[in-house]
């Protein structure tokens, strides 16, 4: 572990999106306060809660899949990794090709006490694991793990899944997602999925804002335009923003209701100009 890490408190009292998002998977690491939290999420937007985050977990592997098998990356930032859990990123492109190389970032405690089973990197490539903040992006690039992981003149895939609804605010999200892609090289790609309200009755997106004003959700939709707009000055891959499951879906992969997807996806490519 890097000794630069800070180690945060757990607090088991206060839901944390980590352990809310591994109850909805149907793991094992979460807290009452995860629970309930989780469970009023469901009350208010429908039990397909469960299929968006599913749906939201298949697209991350299929996203590293794409970027590691046909357009040749090697190298990925994954920020807001999330507790480990089946298909995690490294395990997904060292697959393709072994040496692949990964740097995860999460800001909760509990992530950081599961690490090493994201530090299981085959013998070729590597995996390292960084305590911070996605809200504070020179500490991520200036944490040393990041260039002992990663070759910043080679691309490098950031990744961030399910990550930037946690960052309030219109326009707030933008500047991070530039700031870390301004420092990869050309022919870095960004992959963001990000929770929308776009797909529900207004009267669900009424509800959800609700709880957001009240305190009990922390999530932060934005709109297909808001979400377009964090890929400005990169090259859209094909099909451009598309709910979650419509991004490359595996060809068997069955139909799911858009209100339960509750994400856009997007992957694009840096360019040389
Ligand atoms: C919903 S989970 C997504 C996990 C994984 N990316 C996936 O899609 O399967 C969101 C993760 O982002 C982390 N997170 C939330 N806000 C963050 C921040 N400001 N900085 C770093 N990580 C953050 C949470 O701790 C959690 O692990």
């Amino acid at each position: 572990m890097d000794e630069s890490n800070r180690v945060a408190a757990i607090d088991p009292d206060k839901p944390h999106p980590a352990r809310r998002y591994n109850y909805w998977l149907g793991g094992k690491d979460h807290f009452a306060a995860d629970r309930a939290s989780g469970d009023e999420f469901e009350r208010i937007l429908g039990p397909g809660v469960r299929i968006g985050v599913r749906v939201n977990r298949d697209l991350l592997r299929r996203a590293v899949r794409y970027l590691a098998a046909e357009e040749g990356i090697r190298q990925f930032l994954d920020i807001g990794t999330g507790l480990p859990t089946a298909d995690n990123t490294h395990e997904v492109a060292q697959s393709v090709a072994p040496e692949s190389r990964v740097l995860y970032v999460d800001n909760d405690p509990l992530v950081l006490a599961h690490a090493r089973a994201l530090l299981t990197s085959s013998a070729e490539g590597k995996t390292a694991y960084v305590e911070a903040d996605l809200r504070d992006p020179d500490a991520i690039l200036q944490n040393p793990a990041l260039a002992d992981t990663l070759d910043l003149t080679q691309p490098v895939a950031l990744i961030l899944v399910a990550v930037l609804h946690f960052i309030p605010g219109h326009g707030a999200a933008q500047p991070i997602v530039r700031r870390l892609m301004d420092t990869l090289p050309a022919g870095s790609f960004l992959v963001v999925t990000h929770a929308t309200t776009d797909f529900v009755p207004p009267e669900i997106a009424a509800a959800h804002q609700k709880m957001y004003d009240e305190g009990r959700s922390d999530i932060w939709a934005r709109d297909k335009k808001e979400v377009t707009a964090l890929f400005e000055g990169l090259e859209l891959i094909e099909p451009g923003i598309v709910p979650n499951s419509e991004w490359r879906p595996e060809p068997d992969a069955p139909e799911v209701d858009l209100r339960h997807v509750a994400g856009w996806t997007g992957v694009g490519r840096k360019g040389t100009s």
